[in-house]
């Protein structure tokens, strides 16, 4: 087992990729805390776990508020006692061609997207640098470089693969890595909200042809989250198909 008695804590971890992270890592040994939105999905996530044998605890948590990250952190560390990995997963899409774009749709997603993992590391980071290590892992997008529609989206993910190298020069002398997973087109509720014509160019537009599985994302997640990658830091590692060959 990878992750045997490691704590982590998968934010957005209730659908999507977040929940296919949460049952990765409970099937190799971590007890795995589930930060979402809603209490429902927070707490049918944690049972789904409960009834493969894992350990987890799903938490109602809003990212974008600092007062509900604060409370999640707590939860965990009362629940297990300590945080050895954070996934900064939880993510939203407001798109609009940049001249439709309003405010609030651009500060909604870097509330999110950004802020949220600003939030996050905040609450994490000084229980990771007290014990000498960590595992940090943001989730970004192919879209990074620029999506028609997305100026919102794009500039958060961006920005998360800056933050995530600035955190791994500042973290890497307390024995904490920081690391970043860039998806392309993966089919979840975010994928299907884009509209069918555009989807099913955007499924095929990568090396593979086709989109990714939630699964394969979970596995490159894992890398950054085990001892496996215990040389890598302040990488971003494109899992797209070979849609970007930076
Ligand atoms: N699906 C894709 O094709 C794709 C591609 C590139 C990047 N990504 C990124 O992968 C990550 C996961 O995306 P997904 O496709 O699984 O999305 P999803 O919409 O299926 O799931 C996202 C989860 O995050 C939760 N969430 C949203 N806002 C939150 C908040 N404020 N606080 C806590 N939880 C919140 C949602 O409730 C949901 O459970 C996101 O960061 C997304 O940007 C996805």
């Amino acid at each position: 087992m990878r992750l045997k008695d490691k704590v982590a804590i998968v934010t957005g971890g209730a659908n999507g990729i977040g929940e296919g992270v949460a049952i990765k890592f409970a099937q190799e040994g971590a007890k795995v805390v589930i930060g979402d939105l809603k209490e429902d999905e927070v707490k049918a996530a944690e049972q789904k776990i409960k009834d493969m044998g894992g350990t987890a605890l799903g938490v109602v948590c809003n990212v974008a508020n600092k007062a509900s990250v604060d409370a999640m952190v707590q939860k965990a560390v009362e629940a297990f006692g300590t945080v050895d990995i954070l996934i900064n997963n939880a993510g939203i899409t407001r798109d609009a061609i940049f001249h439709k774009m309003t405010e609030e749709q651009w500060d909604q997603v870097f509330d999110v997207n950004l802020k949220g993992v600003f939030y996050c590391c905040k609450a994490v980071v000084p229980i990771m640098r007290d014990k000498g290590y960590g595992k940090i892992v943001n989730i970004s997008s192919v879209s990074r470089f620029g999506n028609p529609g997305q100026a919102n989206y794009a500039a958060t993910k961006a920005g998360l693969v800056g933050f995530t190298r600035n955190m791994a020069k500042e973290l890497g002398p307390k024995g904490i890595t920081v690391n970043a997973v860039a998806p392309g087109s993966v089919e979840t509720a975010m994928f299907l909200a884009v509209p069918e014509k555009i989807r099913a160019i955007s499924a095929k537009a990568n090396a593979l042809q086709r989109p990714g599985t939630i699964e394969e994302l979970a596995y490159s997640i894992l890398f950054f989250a085990s001892d496996e990658s215990a040389y890598v830091t302040g990488q971003c590692l494109q899992v797209d198909g070979g849609m970007m060959m930076p």
